[in-house]
């Protein structure tokens, strides 16, 4: 039973406190693997289970964190031996188990996989479940068709975790990339990972009271939701698709079947979390070979567990540039 600091959520009467306090391992779930946390991420979720939403977290007190790679301790299942260097992004973890923003997790072998060849820990993690979304995003965009000679693709919410990667790796695959982004001040960040064209959420909403839009986009990676997305799929070109993985905007939509019937468009639904391990593992394979997205460290903020609260704030404000990464 040894001690670790972890970042505690805990409820009071009208809000959710956050602070960073002294657990044992005795406080952890049961599990089959024990993990020496060295790295985690931030991502909106994290900021949902944060501030008690309570579609992601239901029991409080509660460690955060749907993102951890580090160092195997203990394990009771074979696969894995004290050593091991693994990453664990998605199923429960963060959410209803203890997660990523404590220095240990317990958790099943079902949850890991081994950190591949060609990525460091801390690479994993400047990827973490949002990067992880765009390259799954991308890759199922492309097994429905999408090539780079279909036409630019649309990334929205261009600047925050998945968006940033999508344009980043989108461009490393020969891609057009139009960026959406409330951002001004990051169109210089957003040309420099890659977006040959910016757009402001407002010119991406224009036209949202018409059927159909111009055929521009030869796929599309939506992050935010509501009337963004679905201009997004009324101007996508014929017979192409759109994956839907976000919904900080909204997540309503307002549709007609138009665009399916009239243009042979595609909605792609895209979940990171419940994806099984063995395809887990294929996308982490092309992210740590082929997909790589170079120059990964400048997506990079890195937060301590005395800073990350900080970032939760700003996530939820969507006003996070790129990956934050938690050192332990
Ligand atoms: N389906 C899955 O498996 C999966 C996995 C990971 C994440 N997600 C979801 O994907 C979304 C993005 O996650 P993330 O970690 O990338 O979050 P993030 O870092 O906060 O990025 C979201 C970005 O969206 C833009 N944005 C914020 N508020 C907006 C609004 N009201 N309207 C339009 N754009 C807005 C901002 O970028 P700009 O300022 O550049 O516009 C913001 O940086 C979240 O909804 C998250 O839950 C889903």
């Amino acid at each position: 039973m040894s001690e670790f600091r972890a970042l505690l959520v805990e409820k009071t009467a009208d809000s959710f406190e956050r602070s960073v306090v002294e657990r044992t391992t005795a406080d952890l779930p049961d599990g089959d693997v024990l993990i020496d946390v060295r790295f985690s991420s931030l991502n909106y979720k994290d900021g949902m289970s944060a501030t008690g939403s309570p579609g992601v977290t239901r029991n409080y007190p509660h460690t955060p964190g749907i993102d951890a790679a580090g160092v195997v301790i203990e394990s009771t299942d074979g696969k894995f031996t004290p050593g091991d260097e693994v990453i664990a992004i998605g199923f429960d973890l963060g959410m209803n188990t203890a997660g990523g923003f404590g220095q240990r997790i317990r958790v099943p072998a079902g949850w890991l996989v081994a950190r591949p060849d060609g990525l460091t820990l801390e690479e994993s993690m400047i990827i973490g479940t949002a990067g992880f979304t765009a390259a799954l995003c991308i890759h199922k965009l492309e097994h429905v068709g999408m090539t780079p000679a279909a036409g630019p693709v649309l990334v929205t919410g261009a600047t925050g975790g998945v968006g940033s990667v999508a344009v980043m790796l989108l461009s490393k695959l020969g891609y057009a990339v139009t960026a959406v982004t409330g951002k001004e001040s990051q169109h210089g960040f957003l040309r420099d990972i890659g977006a040959a064209e910016i757009l402001s959420r407002e010119q991406a909403r224009e036209g949202s009271d018409r059927p159909l839009l111009k055929e521009i986009w030869g796929g599309a990676v939506d992050t935010v939701g509501g009337e963004i997305l679905w201009n997004a799929v009324k101007g996508l070109q014929y017979g192409q698709s759109l994956a839907a993985c976000g919904l900080v905007d909204s997540p309503q939509i307002s549709a007609t079947v138009l665009p399916f019937i009239l243009r042979h468009v595609n909605l792609l639904g895209i979940d990171s979390v419940q994806l099984p391990l063995t395809q887990k593992a294929e996308i982490w394979q092309k992210l740590a070979g082929p997909w790589k997205p170079d120059g990964l460290a400048t997506l990079k903020e890195t937060f301590t567990l005395e800073t990350i609260s900080n970032g939760i704030d700003r996530i939820l404000a969507g006003e996070m540039v790129g990956r934050g990464v938690l050192e332990h």
